[in-house]
């Protein structure tokens, strides 16, 4: 393999303006980006890293690399990837990137193994698809690894998976499990950029449309809450009772999805699970429903079964493809299957990325620190580190906010004072 693999270097103008933009919305990473530049504390170490590559994720790579590491970038996911940030990376920061939007399966994994070829100490998934080459047909790597963090829920499952199982051979730390990443980035981030995909792809008036979520999980209260805003009537489908009880008590309508099929116009899955929207309910969707994924692998939709029956496809506009049913009606797929915020759209805004990638540089730091003092399990970042990062996010948005006094203090942590 080359030493990079992008679509075309003659975007990397483009995508240095657009990696420009995010950068001023990126406070929290740009004040951690300094502290690296004076401090150097990745110097000389090999990080690799399978994220999406957007312009936000850009901007952790030149923060790493301006602490001194030496960063290798490759998509986590064939639909995800931004041509021109991939352009820019290479030519402008001199960050090797194997990144190709549309790329086919066959050479999504040949960029993966590009990454790992450079021999990496730490390595940053998104999806866990590094972690699990290193498990299986790069085992002879492991004993290089100080550690990996991960950015997303399915991530995380898996990880937990493979830590439950004994399988984890190496220290993980999960930073989706940081509050000031899921609250936000899975919530406001999905909710924003999961519309922004459905719209980009169909251009859809969403007010008076009836829009099944599928999930009430960080991101699917997200998906709800931005469907409501713009007017749509919101159904959940879950399978959680406490979940379900919070969407009904939020107020949403629950219900199977065998009964919501028959009402929706747009369907957008973010479960994190497989064929939550199966041949069956597809059958029974009404003529001209659109069906989306926001989780992160394409297996929300069963795409395979949808290809068998189909009596044709073709693609209707960018993002979109119109399937004829056996029955002759429609059903409108958007972004392939694929997280439709990012293959539709531009995935999260710069201004959640920024708490997901303070956590990311600072997960990498933390690994460093604690070299040869982790166990093979799945960690969250301390609290301390949540709590700072939320502290720079709203010193940058001019937000100040209480202390507790001494005696406010004393009180919480004594047993004395109660009934009086
Ligand atoms: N995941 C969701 N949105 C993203 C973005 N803008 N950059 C990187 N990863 C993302």
């Amino acid at each position: 393999m080359k030493k990079y693999d992008v679509k075309n270097l003659k975007l990397a103008d483009e995508g240095k303006l657009k990696i420009e933009w995010a950068a001023q919305a990126m406070s929290v990473l740009q004040t951690i980006q300094k502290r690296f530049v004076r401090d150097k504390p990745f110097k000389k170490l090999k990080i690799a890293t399978c994220l999406h590559i957007t312009s936000e994720t850009a901007n952790l790579l030149i923060t790493l690399k301006k602490g001194g590491a030496e960063v290798v970038a490759c998509a986590s996911n064939p639909l995800s990837t931004q041509d021109s940030v991939a352009a820019a990376l290479v030519k402008h920061f001199d960050i090797p990137t194997y990144a190709i939007k549309g790329e086919d399966n066959k050479t999504y994994f040949a960029h993966l193994n590009a990454a790992l070829d450079t021999h990496p100490s730490i390595t940053m998934d998104d999806g866990a698809d590094l972690v699990h080459m290193l498990h299986t047909e790069r085992k002879d790597q492991l004993a290089d690894i100080i550690g990996s963090s991960e950015e997303t829920t399915t991530g995380v499952i898996r990880l937990r998976a493979m830590e439950n199982e004994k399988a984890l051979k190496i220290p993980v730390i999960a930073v989706n499990d940081s509050d000031t990443k899921h609250l936000f980035d899975n919530r406001y981030g999905t909710g924003q950029s999961t519309i922004d995909g459905v719209i980009r792809a169909t251009n859809m008036l969403l007010a008076g449309k009836t829009f099944v979520v599928g999930g009430y999980g960080w991101c699917g209260r997200g998906i709800a809450a931005r469907a409501k805003g713009m007017g749509s009537h919101v159904i959940i489908l879950e399978v959680d009772p406490v979940r379900a009880l919070e969407a009904v008590m939020d107020g949403f309508v629950v219900m199977p999805i065998e009964q919501a099929v028959k009402l929706g116009d747009i369907f957008v899955s973010a479960t994190g699970d497989k064929h939550v929207i199966n041949i069956k309910h597809m059958l029974a969707m009404k003529d001209g429903a659109v069906v989306a994924n926001s989780g992160h692998f394409d297996v929300e939709i069963d795409m395979a079964g949808l290809e068998k029956i189909k009596k044709s496809k073709r693609s209707i506009r960018m993002s979109m493809h119109e399937y004829v049913m056996p029955s002759g009606k429609k059903i409108y797929v958007l972004g392939e299957g694929r997280l439709v915020n990012l293959a539709a759209a531009e995935g999260h805004p710069a201004e959640v990325m920024d708490m997901s990638f303070a956590n990311q540089a600072l997960a990498a730091e933390y690994i460093l620190h604690h070299k040869g003092k982790l166990k093979n399990r799945v960690y969250i970042l301390p609290k301390q580190l949540d709590q700072e990062v939320a502290r720079l996010k709203l010193k940058s948005m001019g937000i100040s906010f209480d202390k507790l006094t001494a005696e406010q203090k004393a009180y919480l942590s004594s047993w004395d004072e109660g009934t009086r």
